[in-house]
């Protein structure tokens, strides 16, 4: 069969483009990275309500600093509002009691997906304050579009 040159290139490049897009995949299965973006904790996700670590949800300020605790579970965030301050660090920390949900606060970079077993971690902090809309950004069942949670964040008060 007698190919074009100008063709050969093109499906030599797009063959070296699919090797190089599974060896990336490659290279993450075998670093372990399949978690959530997030340190690795572990968690047994049918004990998440009793779990010192999740009993205590909402916002926690102290000396260490302002922490979030979050479950997950279809098809609500609990708690469901979150107030927080602004111009600070929040640390959030999330998990889910049953299925793999997302935690987006839309219109900021707080993003993670919440998987059974894990505990995700992340930390930001909001510069404007205002109510943000958080979202379930992974399907998750028949009413994920629903699952939804707000986040107020307040200027500190002098
Ligand atoms: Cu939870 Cu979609």
């Amino acid at each position: 069969m007698n190919v074009p040159l100008y063709e050969k290139l093109w499906m030599w490049a797009s063959g070296v483009l699919i090797v190089a897009f599974l060896t990336t995949v490659a290279i993450g299965v075998a670093s372990s990275a399949l978690q959530p973006p997030s340190h690795v904790e572990t968690i047994d996700p049918a004990k998440v309500w009793t779990d010192p670590r999740f009993t205590a949800r909402g916002v926690t300020v102290d000396s260490a600093g302002v922490t979030v605790v979050a479950v997950a579970i279809m098809f609500a965030f609990n708690p469901a509002e979150l107030r927080v301050p602004a111009h600070r660090p929040i640390k959030f920390r999330l998990t889910s009691a049953d299925v793999t949900h997302g935690f987006q606060i839309v219109g900021t970079n707080a993003n993670t997906m919440v998987v059974p077993g894990y505990v995700s971690e992340f930390t930001t902090s909001f510069d404007r304050p205002g109510e943000y809309l958080i979202v379930c950004n992974e399907y998750c069942g028949l009413s994920h579009h629903v699952m939804s949670g707000k986040l107020i964040v307040e200027e500190a008060r002098p």
